[in-house]
């Protein structure tokens, strides 16, 4: 089974692949402030909607990051469906890292990266990464996993994988920003209602898939990783697994 598949099912008919609902990742599009003609990037852009939402909110020019074959071909779809008014997105399809360096340092009024730290080798570094390609003055955005508490259920590792140090607490999030020299705009944590409207509509989407192929051991593989993750979040997700959004400024 291939985790590319997986995630592009999963996600495809939602407006975004992360927990935050809709109208919080629209507030924190207009809380951005951006100056007119700014230059943004998004590292893991996943089907692209941010960036869309920039361009049409700020006439920001974007460059979103996205590795996935599959869900660069869902974004070249959305792009094409609904061109930005004004502004513009261009997709590189290809690993965050090797983008990096394309981008010249204090570059960008604003570098984002929602629910794809990984993609930057963690929330530390990735934070580093954005610090240097934003302007003096500039915004960072961030979507990143926290524990709700300092010990999360073991079992809740053993059954998905997640390692304990994978995350860290939400005031830590923050605080770490703060520690690089960041300034701390604002954040907000998806509510219980919101993670459950996102896990069941991925849940949804797989049960979908499988169930209109049933001869197919991949779709079969997918719907068991599926119904595995859905019990692991019934059983301890809700209650030790948080997810925020960090909106920081580089000083200047
Ligand atoms: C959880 S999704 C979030 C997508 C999007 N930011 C959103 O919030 O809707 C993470 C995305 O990061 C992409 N990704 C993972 N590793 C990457 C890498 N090394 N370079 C670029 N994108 C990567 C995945 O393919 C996926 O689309």
């Amino acid at each position: 089974m291939t985790s590319d598949l997986y995630t592009y099912i999963a996600h495809k008919d939602q407006p975004y692949a992360n927990p935050m609902g809709e109208a919080a990742m629209n507030r924190a599009a207009d809380l951005l402030d951006l100056p007119p003609d700014a230059s943004a990037c998004d590292f893991g852009a996943g089907f692209c909607e941010l960036a869309l939402r920039l361009a049409n909110r700020w006439g920001a020019r974007v460059a979103a990051i996205e590795l996935s074959p599959r869900i660069a071909q869902g974004a070249e779809r959305r792009i094409a469906e609904r061109p930005p008014q004004r502004g513009s997105v261009s997709l590189l399809k290809g690993d965050a890292g090797t983008f990096r360096p394309s981008f010249a340092p204090e570059s960008m009024d604003l570098c984002a990266c929602i629910g794809a730290t990984h993609a930057l080798g963690g929330y530390h570094k990735a934070l580093e990464v954005l610090v240097k390609l934003t302007r003096p003055g500039g915004k960072i955005l961030v979507g990143e996993g926290f524990w709700t508490s300092p010990e999360p259920s073991p079992s809740y590792l053993a059954a998905t994988g997640i390692a304990s140090d994978e995350f860290m607490l939400h005031f830590e999030n923050i605080e770490h920003g703060i520690d690089m020299g960041l300034q701390s705009l604002w954040s907000i944590t998806a509510s219980p209602r919101e993670w459950d409207e996102y896990e069941w509509a991925h849940a949804q989407a797989i049960e979908a898939y499988a169930a209109a192929r049933p001869d197919d051991d991949e779709a079969r593989q997918m719907l068991q990783r599926s119904r595995n993750w859905r019990r692991a979040y019934l059983r301890w997700g809700r209650e030790h697994l948080g997810f925020g959004l960090y909106l920081f400024r580089k000083p200047g």
